[in-house]
């Protein structure tokens, strides 16, 4: 073994500078959401079988998948690297401390490792994108944002760099989300012209296009954009972005279409995939599209996940399905997540502590058409949804059913206030000015129907 450097010239411990440029290359299809990864960390390991950081990465790898039966194998990769330990570099010991929380369902023991050597080596993308991930879990758009601002001194103009461009993507998504679009866009199109295959530079910008409700320029955008071939999974997720965009302009016919060729992949049990389903599916609901069977087969993938309880997020996403299927089944689920709040003391039991079992079980009463259940649950824990993970927009799913529960309740004053917010914040969508239209028929008010409804018709030519 040696220490040797890595394309941004920090140090990595390995038996050859083959291995170290083979791990980089790996790091580069990882950021660019390649469908490649696999292969080149397996080229990694036949130069390199004890490199250090290879085996961390294996065990992110495996984390990151939210599947339980798979973290005794990133447990593996870490007592892998483990054995390196010794002759590691400080750097890469920061790295396996930050695997071995992540082993102990520590999200948060995580991100301080990860924080600790973004401080010290701001060159370390891969510290970055572990904190692009492990902030975006835990609802802290803040430091998502601003830890790709802590080590910006340090990449400012370093465009010689190949990664580079996917530093400037993460810092793009972080300003995002916390509603500096302009920015964001901005940046996001700058690392789209840098790399066209960088994911997540197309992604920013579609995120952009949905929270400003401009569809339009959106689904042209992901039309050009979002074709690029040799993208995983992720590519599911640009789908889902044009499918929530075409069914804001009330274009369902096309949204189930995309559904079934572009979203819904019946091979995957992917969660990203399975909560991009249930998403839209959802979504589809309120307005009363038959979405045939579509909701048995996801309602029965999400069944096997029960005992992940990794991701607050994603299990907000399976107690929509299972709700939707098998109401005894939805409700066993949320027990469970209640039994594991009360004896655990890891990151998923801390946000089901706060947020995600009032969450689950507002979801699963809205399914059983317990609207006033579903309100009493979600309304008082509505402002720390966040907490769960995801992004806005994905989270937007649940202030979206919580107005459709008021409604459906006819509890009209709180349906009111909701879309009253929501116009104000978003004023441009079409679907909100009109749910806000007849609520304040509902409620008697004509000159407030009148004055929504123009606001709906000039929201949707804009
Ligand atoms: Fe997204």
């Amino acid at each position: 073994m040696s220490v040797l450097t890595d394309h941004v010239g920090l140090e990595v411990t390995a038996a050859s500078q083959e291995a170290v440029d083979a791990f980089d290359c790996t790091l580069v299809a990882y950021l660019r959401f390649g469908n490649d990864i696999g292969d080149l960390l397996k080229a990694t390991y036949s130069l390199d079988s004890e490199m250090l950081l290879a085996n961390v990465l294996r065990g992110y790898f495996m984390q990151m998948m939210g599947v339980r039966a798979l973290v005794p194998k990133a447990q593996q990769a870490l007592e892998a690297a483990q054995g390196g330990t010794a002759i590691a570099t400080p750097r890469e010991q920061l790295h396996v401390k930050a695997l071995e929380a992540w082993c102990n369902l520590d999200l948060f023991g995580a991100s301080e490792a990860w924080e600790a050597c973004i401080r010290d080596y701001p060159m370390d993308v891969l510290a970055v994108k572990m904190l692009h991930y492990s902030h975006f879990y835990v609802g802290d758009s803040i430091n998502l944002r601003n830890s790709v601002g802590r080590v910006w001194h340090a990449w400012e103009g370093r465009e010689d760099l190949e990664t580079y461009g996917y530093m400037l993507s993460m810092r793009a998504f972080g300003l995002e989300e916390t509603g500096d679009y302009a920015q964001a866009e901005s940046l996001g199109r700058a690392a789209n012209n840098l790399n066209e295959s960088d994911a997540w530079a197309v992604h920013t910008v579609a995120h952009v296009c949905e929270m400003e409700d401009r569809q339009t320029d959106g689904i042209v955008w992901l039309n050009a954009k979002g074709g690029y071939r040799n993208w995983n999974n992720f590519r599911h997720h640009l789908a889902w972005h044009k499918g929530l965009m075409l069914f804001e302009v009330g274009r369902h016919d096309e949204v189930l279409a995309l559904y079934d060729d572009g979203i819904f992949d019946p091979d995957s049990n992917e969660y990203l995939d399975l909560t991009n389903d249930i998403s839209i599916l959802a979504r589809l609901d309120f307005e009363g599209i038959d979405v045939g069977d579509r909701w048995n087969v996801l309602g029965e993938k999400a069944k096997g996940r029960v005992d992940d309880k990794l991701l607050a997020f994603v299990d907000a996403h399976f107690a929509l399905a299972l709700g939707t299927i098998d109401n005894e089944a939805a409700r066993n689920y949320v027990s469970s997540i209640d039994d594991y709040r009360d004896s655990k003391d890891d990151t998923y039991a801390h946000i089901a502590q706060v947020v995600g079992y009032d969450l689950c079980d507002a979801l699963v009463a809205y399914r059983a058409k317990d609207f006033v259940g579903c309100v009493d649950a979600l309304e008082p824990v509505r402002d720390h949804v966040e907490l769960i993970g995801g992004s806005n927009a994905q989270r937007d799913l649940f202030a979206q059913i919580l107005i459709d529960a008021a409604i459906r309740s006819e509890q009209w004053s709180l349906a009111r206030s909701l879309l009253s917010e929501r116009t104000a914040l978003k004023p441009r969508n079409v679907r909100a000015w009109r749910q806000l239209s007849m609520t304040l028929k509902s409620m008697g008010d004509d000159a407030g129907y009148q004055l929504a409804s123009i606001k709906a018709d000039a929201a949707g030519r804009s």
